[in-house]
């Protein structure tokens, strides 16, 4: 077991992890280390903050000395190793705010000046960095600060901790169940104004992520006696001042209280039912909020509330002694009160509080009780009731502070911190056996602080061989057995006394006692002391030598207390209570069940070992708490006081031990284990037996003889600063460590990362590539194959369609229309057509009048009406002259114009005479006389129905279309032209010869007006034509090298006309 915590101050301790399990840089740590040290000012360093550097450690006048010197200054905390001793200022001092939590967060314990936030941080960093659970035991006298650290404890944890949601309300509720369980257990006494009147173990349980996320609460030995007696200068528990003084009118109201405490019978017994350092109105807001925040609705707080009142009424029932002697009650009003609070019938409730029922030989007995008797059953009923509902409470508490472990049931998630709040050894004027209890109980600590600290400290050292001088102290084993050894013990002793047949007394126990015990050098009373001590000591008393010191113990009571008795009908009917947490506190197996309930005193004692059992589970750190005065004066030092503390609480050998003893040890193993980096032989692996191994580790890290011992399983090291040194080195090569991990994991990553993306590459590859051969190779299968058909069909091309040819067939068809389509005429001139296969011979030609019927068609839309006529014109032309006059082809390319001579050319005589006449074709033209052949200037009009020849604004002559015979031409080049008029018209003077520059168009207009396109002809040689009066010219056209036309000696026209190229 690992015990030794008490000198481990830092042991295990890893600065650098944070709070919030982030690490800090050894950097870092080194910036907070320097902060601290400079916040440690010159006011910090009054006396030592630890007394192990006390030059004189043995003395103890030094040693209050130091306590004294700091206590001035309101330096109250003082470690002796990493026990932090703690002295009550009785005044609010300001180190207790966030930034000083913050202060000692996540840092070193001697890096800061001594504090309890130190301790606190200190354990909960050992819980989660080695998951052990562990508890910080608070131990003192009453009043001496205990439960006061324990606040402040709880306080950190929930400013320091890492939180979410979930995590706020558990902490509220760890929180504010202490305002609740202080106002319910915690009463003024002479030595504390709120002294905690039961004891308090509180575990705080932490996720894996630090986080707080449950508690839960063990109570000890309520001192129920208070209910119904408190000595003078003292106070019931505070609820019911509380409740009296802050409660609302209605609520008083309804349960039947008034605001004053002198009203109550047990409140009045202490005769101080106002405490100037306490506001019981502001305390009543701080509980009723506090039953919200832990989960109690209205029905459980008016249930709560209707109890205290009932304790109240119950204290102010009073009786007489009827003519028998027999108790009767006579305050009927809290009757009514208490049947209404406790829900149970009035009259059942007097009956039993007035007669006790015997159950002997399975027969119930009913019998009277007198006056006393009836004031014992009344005060047992308060106090039981008060008792039971004060566990209802914590149970109840203890339900709102669960820990879910819904996520992993059965999985043990969650370390532990516990609190350990007792009640501190307690010496009054007149002890009874509450104190007996509590003292019994700091014995108890004492003995497991002995066990945890100096005696296994010292075997420790002996069985790991380490030369040691043994310290000495005062083992309190003795006094425990005293206490509570079977059969001998003086526990053992009561219950016998209480269980024995007749009659019983505390006398007959205190004489028992005596008779067994009384050779003990721890016990004395009266009959055995000697003569001096005898004054000091009663009759009815007996002391007991404590190791804190002594204390004489009244035994009247103890009896009664020991078997905390409730007359039976009194329990049936708080069985038969309608309120629900009554009903809930008394169960009817009670009432059935035969076997006689343990007395308080072996309940207490069994409770206080299985506490012994939780705290040896867990890793424990402590803080020593001192009272500085019994008038919780501020700044006053009481020396003598104080003296007696330090000795009982054994903090001279404390001390001793811690300064001969080593700071630190562990297991070769474990040590090994965490160091084994800082040195290349053991890193990473050591093979040989850990004991060399961390011998070569602690040369290499250059340990001086006097700093460290080597044991025969563990290492032990003498001062904190070794470790230190140690740890800082640590942290510089986690650094490295670190730094190596990553860059060997970033390797690793990004190589499977990149043998993952080259198989994937190369399976793309080979895929695309399987699947373009594979393309390639049905290509040319098939190319393959239609070059054979098309081989065999070129071979059977000229069979019927048969297999072996179609495709050729089909292919040749195919490939002709799609040439065909690629290649059709561009117009109606252009002649050229692919030749077709045989097989489309006919639907070639078909396609290939359509193709032309379209092209004409589609031109045909095209045309305009200018246009259309032109064409026509054109298209007589070419009848009429096409391949027989030779400047035919000449005028195709030119247009042929509307008229060649406008208007305004025309003289307008000329027009005048036509009239109405319109002229459809005007052009200049050359009239040869019939005679000479002169050439003449005219102008040829044609009209609608006539021909006009007119110089200038005479019309020489008219010839009207009924009368033109016939056109004549040469076939040659020449433009003359030969109009054949009737002869008998009388007026005409024969034929007329012209030539006109554009002679195909004047012609083809002139037979399309005349109408008279086939009356023209075309001579090869000359023409005739009639003069006039039945005589006749002839025209003789030769070709020759350019033109020439004269009168040829045989009287003829000669024209020679020019050989056109064209011919
Ligand atoms: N650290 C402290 N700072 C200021 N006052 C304190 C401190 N510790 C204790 N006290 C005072 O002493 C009184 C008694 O302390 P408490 O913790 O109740 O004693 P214990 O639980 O040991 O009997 C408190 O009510 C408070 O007034
Ligand atoms: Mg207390």
């Amino acid at each position: 077991m690992e015990l030794q915590i008490e000198y481990i101050p830092t042991g295990e301790i890893i600065r650098v992890v944070s709070q919030n399990g982030e690490c800090k840089t050894a950097a870092g740590s080194d910036g907070i280390r320097l902060t601290m040290e400079s916040a440690l000012t010159a006011r910090d360093r009054v006396g030592v903050q630890d007394f192990v550097l006390l030059e004189n450690f043995t003395s103890e006048a030094t040693f209050i000395e130091n306590l004294r010197k700091r206590f001035k200054e309101n330096l109250i905390y003082t470690y002796i190793g990493s026990v932090l001793v703690s002295v009550n200022p009785y005044k609010d001092l300001e180190i207790y705010s966030k930034q000083h939590m913050e202060r000692y967060r996540g840092v070193s314990f001697y890096e800061v000046s001594p504090h309890l936030y130190a301790i606190a941080d200190n354990s909960y960093r050992s819980l989660r960095i080695e998951r052990k659970d562990q508890c910080i035991l608070i131990s003192g006298e009453s009043g001496a600060g205990k439960t006061e650290a324990t606040k402040k404890i709880l306080q950190y944890y929930a400013v320091t901790c890492p939180a979410s949601d979930q995590v706020e309300t558990v902490k509220d509720r760890l929180l504010q169940s202490n305002p609740v369980l202080e106002a319910f257990g915690n009463a003024k006494t002479l030595r504390n104004d709120n002294s905690s009147r039961f004891g308090k173990y509180m575990d705080v349980q932490f996720d894996y992520k630090g986080a707080p996320v449950g508690g839960h609460i063990l109570n000890y030995l309520l001192e129920k006696s208070r209910v119904v007696h408190q000595n003078h200068g003292e106070r019931n528990f505070h609820i019911f001042y509380q409740l009296l003084e802050g409660g609302e009118d209605d609520l008083l109201r309804r349960l039947g209280l008034e605001k004053n405490p002198q009203q109550y019978h047990y409140l009045v017994k202490g005769q101080c039912a106002r405490v100037s350092s306490i506001s019981d109105k502001n305390d009543w807001k701080v509980v009723r909020r506090a039953l919200s925040v832990i989960n109690f609705n209205d029905n459980e707080v008016e249930d709560l509330l209707s109890i205290v009142a009932s304790v109240l009424h119950l204290g102010n029932v009073q009786f007489a002694a009827d003519e028998q002697g027999n108790a009767q009650v006579t305050t009927e009003n809290q009757i009514k009160y208490l049947a209404r609070l406790l829900g149970v019938e009035g009259s059942v409730l007097r009956e039993a509080l007035i007669h006790k029922t015997i159950i002997a030989k399975g027969e119930e007995l009913v019998s009277p009780l007198n006056l006393e008797q009836a004031a014992y059953a009344r005060d047992a009923l308060a106090k039981a009731i008060y008792g039971r509902t004060f566990s209802w409470l914590v149970n109840k508490i203890n339900k709102s502070l669960a820990y879910k472990e819904a996520e992993c049931p059965g999985w043990r998630s969650a370390t532990v911190l516990g609190l350990l709040d007792i009640y501190g050894f307690e010496v009054f004027q007149h002890n009874s056996f509450e104190q007996f209890c509590i003292n019994y109980c700091n014995e108890k600590l004492q003995q497991l602080f002995i066990e945890l600290t100096l005696k296994s400290e010292q075997e420790e050292y002996e069985s790991e061989g380490i030369a040691w001088e043994p310290v000495q102290y005062f083992n309190n084993k003795i006094i425990c057995d005293l206490v509570e050894e079977k059969f001998k013990g003086i526990i053992s002793i009561l219950d016998e006394e209480c269980l024995r047949p007749g009659d019983a007394t505390d006398m007959t126990f205190l004489e028992k006692l005596e008779e067994t015990v009384k050779n003990h050098p721890h016990f004395l009373t009266h009959k055995l002391a000697d003569q001096k001590t005898r004054k000091s000591l009663g009759r009815e008393e007996f002391r007991l030598l404590h190791y804190a010191g002594e204390v004489t113990y009244s035994v009247t009571g103890f009896l009664d207390k020991n078997n905390d008795l409730l007359f039976r009908n009194l329990k049936e009917t708080m069985c038969n209570s309608e309120n629900t947490i009554i009903n809930h506190c008394f169960e009817r197996t009670e009432l059935t069940d035969k076997k006689r309930p343990e007395t308080a005193a072996t309940q207490f004692k069994n409770s206080l070992s299985k506490l012994m059992e939780i705290l040896m589970s867990k890793e424990p750190s402590y803080i020593r708490c001192i009272k500085p005065n019994d008038a919780k004066q501020a700044g006053r030092f009481d020396e003598v006081l104080i003296r007696h503390q330090v000795k009982y609480l054994g903090l001279m050998e404390n001390l001793r031990v811690r300064r001969a003893g080593f700071a630190y040890r562990r297991k070769y193993e474990i040590f090994l284990q965490r160091y084994k980096s800082l040195c290349s032989e053991t890193w990473p692996t050591w093979e040989g037996r850990p004991h060399d191994g961390v011998a070569v580790l602690v040369k290499h890290l250059g340990y001086k003889q006097e700093e460290y011992k080597m044991g025969r399983t563990k290492i032990f090291i003498r001062f904190p600063k070794t470790l230190f040194a140690t740890e800082d080195a640590l942290e510089i090569r986690k650094q490295s460590l670190a730094t190596k991990i990553q860059a060997t994991w970033r390797g690793f990553y990004w190589r499977q990362k990149f043998l993952h993306m080259k198989h994937s590459a190369i399976t793309i590859q080979s895929w695309w590539r399987g699947t373009q051969g594979r393309r390639k190779a049905s290509k040319k299968k098939w190319a393959v194959e239609t070059i054979r058909r098309f081989i065999k069909g070129f071979i059977y091309r000229n069979y019927p369609r048969c297999s072996e040819n179609e495709y050729f067939l089909d292919y040749i068809r195919y490939s002709f229309l799609m040439n065909l389509k690629r290649n059709l005429p561009k117009n109606v001139l252009d002649k050229s057509w692919p030749t077709p296969p045989p097989s489309l011979y006919e639907v070639s030609q078909l396609l290939r009048q359509l193709c032309m019927q379209n092209m004409v068609w589609s031109y045909c839309k095209r045309i305009s009406p200018e246009w259309k006529q032109q064409l026509d014109q054109k298209v007589v032309a070419s009848e009429m002259f096409k391949g027989k006059k030779d400047n035919y082809p000449q005028s195709v390319p030119r247009l042929f114009i509307n008229t060649r001579l406008g208007t305004e050319e025309i003289n307008p005589k000329v027009l005048q005479v036509l009239g109405n006449e319109t002229i459809k074709y005007a052009v200049p033209v050359v009239k040869y006389d019939r005679k000479g052949y002169k050439a003449r200037v005219r102008q040829l009009l044609l009209a609608q129905n006539a021909i006009f020849i007119v110089e200038e604004a005479k019309i020489k002559q008219r010839i009207d279309y009924a009368n033109l015979t016939g056109i004549s031409v040469s076939s040659l080049s020449d433009s003359l032209f030969v109009l054949h008029v009737r002869f008998e018209d009388n007026k005409q003077k024969g034929d007329v010869v012209l030539q006109s520059d554009h002679v195909i168009e004047t012609l083809t207009k002139t037979a399309m007006s005349a109408d008279k396109i086939n009356n023209v002809n075309i001579s090869q040689g000359s023409i005739k034509f009639t003069i006039g009066q039945g005589k006749e010219g002839i025209i003789d056209f030769t070709s020759g090298s350019e033109l020439l036309i004269a009168k040829a000696k045989n009287g003829h026209l000669a024209v020679v006309a020019p050989r056109l190229n064209s011919r």
